[in-house]
């Protein structure tokens, strides 16, 4: 009988967060993991199903595997390959810089999972994150939509806590995204911002933050939001953990929740094929069921192709 079955490839900083994060779901029967680092793979399962017998909420299964596991798995997500590393205090390194490492690293994790399936649906975590996605999504031939990264949907979560402990909300009550690339270029959407109806040109009379809400300002707190944890502790997970688990559960439960992740464009905006982005996207069984073009205003647009542009620029140098 099938069973569900999440396989997770790469098991460093953030996959094993995801392993954890998915274990706790209890959504899935069986979870396998793959690694570069055989023993690394084995050392994460076995840990994981040790907790198993601390853990009433879930029958989870764990072990580790080789890419044949993705013949019968129901959701694949990809975070393999090496992430930004803390350098100097304060410094914003460019997830771009991990394109050309990340591209092959990427292209192996495909053919991998190409041998075993085309049916599985794939949320990408590696970075530069849209460059993985176009690569992912256009050398495969996988069916459309059914792979997808977990894009601004992590930048949209970091906007949402800024402006709710700007005003001392819950960030459950704000509604918002940040669209276009994961990494430098990435902006708020915020004519379309609501905190339970109120719009921007609301908040600062309604909610009295305690910063006047602006838009320059916020696109780079939430940019600097990464490197703030980053230089902190020295590797980011938890955030995009979640992002990867949540989103793998809108597919489980055919959920068709709105999320801003990564794809390929198909007409929007003006671009048809040429760039991975993150828009607002309904996700189901079926991966990404519908891209929605959303009307943005004319800042919000150029921001969106200054984004798509600058991920062309490191698409070139992932290029075979
Ligand atoms: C993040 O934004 C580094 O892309 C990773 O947390």
């Amino acid at each position: 009988m099938k069973r569900n079955k999440l396989v997770i490839v790469g098991v460093g900083h953030v996959g094993s967060y995801v392993l954890a994060d998915a274990m706790k779901l209890g959504l899935f029967a069986e979870i396998a993991v793959i690694d570069i680092d055989k023993d690394v793979a084995y050392g994460e399962a076995l840990d994981q199903e040790h907790a198993t017998a601390l853990t009433y909420m879930s029958n989870t299964t764990v072990h580790a595997g080789d890419y044949s596991e993705c013949a019968n798995a129901d959701v694949i997500i990809c975070a393999a390959g090496p992430s930004m590393i803390k350098s100097d205090e304060d410094a914003m390194p460019d997830r771009a810089q991990l394109a050309v490492v990340n591209s092959e690293v990427i292209r192996e994790v495909m053919t991998g999972i190409t041998n075993y399936t085309k049916d599985a649906i794939i949320i990408l975590i590696t970075n530069p994150l849209d460059t993985m996605v176009y690569i992912a999504e256009n050398e495969f031939d996988y069916t459309k939509g059914r792979i997808f990264g977990t894009g601004t949907m992590l930048d949209s979560a970091r906007l949402r806590k800024i402006i709710a402990t700007n005003y001392d909300i819950d960030p459950k009550s704000v509604t918002g995204y940040m669209m276009g690339e994961h990494g430098h270029t990435a902006f708020p959407v915020l004519s379309r911002l609501s905190v339970q109806g109120f719009g921007e040109k609301e908040l600062d009379l309604v909610f009295q933050g305690k910063e006047p809400l602006s838009r320059d300002g916020l696109k780079k707190q939430v940019v600097k939001a990464a490197f703030d944890v980053l230089n902190g502790k020295g590797w980011t997970n938890a955030g995009v953990a979640q992002a990867a688990v949540t989103l793998a559960k809108a597919v489980m439960l055919d959920e068709r929740s709105v999320y801003p992740v990564s794809t390929s464009l198909h007409g929007q905006y003006g671009y048809d094929g040429d760039v991975a982005l993150s828009i607002p996207c309904i996700i189901g069984r079926n991966g990404v069921e519908k891209q929605l073009e959303i009307t943005l205003d004319s800042q919000e647009l150029e921001w969106l192709h200054q984004s798509a542009e600058y991920i062309k620029e490191t698409m070139k140098v992932a290029k075979t």
